[in-house]
């Protein structure tokens, strides 16, 4: 038997992963058999209103919002050196970072990537303010739509070489990393798409696969065929992937 894992979640919108993790959590009461051995102890959510927000208050899970839009339109005025977090280091987080890839780079100012860090550490310093609040095992990612930073990374993998960040990408990584999985999937004409639940690590969707599943794409298949299609393995692979992580936990 697994030790129960506190887990925190952090989302962007419907939430339907997030209620596949609280199902199986047995929060809901209905599915004890499929039990996993984790609690979800908060909900974050990057954009304020989501249906997300409202599943985990059903469930009785504490929410908070940290609303990126805002904070990053307040920064295009000019991001005030006051609001950056006391220790974060530029120049160590430019040389960790692999979000901005040398072929990025060649299309971005440098003024754009500082600006990039710099709002992304102002709103990651208030999303740590949240959960640093709480004792977790495991963070995930559950359909959280902005990519995380060094800044952010290191605050809560402290102890080196273990991961702690879960994501749920929408392909087969490596295929198609980035925002539209099985958009790209689809577009590309593969006849079999998937979904892969990772840690995070510095890059884009690039951190240890820790499970995936897959899907036959059909002829007649539409882009929202394959969407639904990945979304029912989606529900099935992610609590599969925290019971292997509590069991992975002495
Ligand atoms: C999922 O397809 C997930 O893979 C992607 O965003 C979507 C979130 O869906 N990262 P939901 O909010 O869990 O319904």
């Amino acid at each position: 038997m697994a030790k129960t894992i506190n887990v925190g979640t952090l989302i962007s919108g419907g939430g339907t992963n997030l209620q596949a993790i609280i199902d199986a959590t047995g929060s809901s009461e209905d599915r004890m058999e499929d039990k996993i051995d984790a609690r979800i102890l908060f909900t974050g959510s990057d954009n304020p209103g989501v249906k997300g927000l409202d599943r985990a208050q059903k469930a009785g899970i504490d929410t908070f919002v940290v609303d990126y839009a805002e904070i990053i339109k307040s920064c295009k005025q000019g991001v005030d050196p006051g609001l950056l977090p006391h220790d974060f280091d530029m120049e160590e987080i430019l040389e960790k970072q692999q979000l901005v890839t040398s072929d990025t780079a060649s299309v971005m100012s440098k003024d754009r990537i500082e600006f990039f860090l710099k709002s992304r550490a102002i709103a990651e310093k208030k999303l740590l303010d949240h959960i640093l609040a709480y004792d977790i095992d495991l963070l995930v990612l559950a359909g959280f739509m902005r990519v995380l930073t060094p800044y952010f990374i290191d605050r809560l993998n402290t102890v080196p070489g273990q991961y702690r960040i879960m994501n749920i990408h929408p392909a087969l990584l490596p295929s198609f990393p980035g925002t539209d999985g099985y958009g790209d999937t689809f577009r590309y004409g593969c006849k079999v798409g998937g979904c892969t639940v990772h840690f995070v690590d510095y890059g884009e969707d690039t951190g240890p696969i820790i499970g995936q599943k897959s899907f036959e794409i059909e002829a007649d298949d539409t882009l929202d065929d394959v969407k639904r299609k990945g979304l029912v393995k989606e529900w099935e692979l992610y609590p599969a992937c925290i019971q292997k992580f509590a069991e992975s936990v002495r």
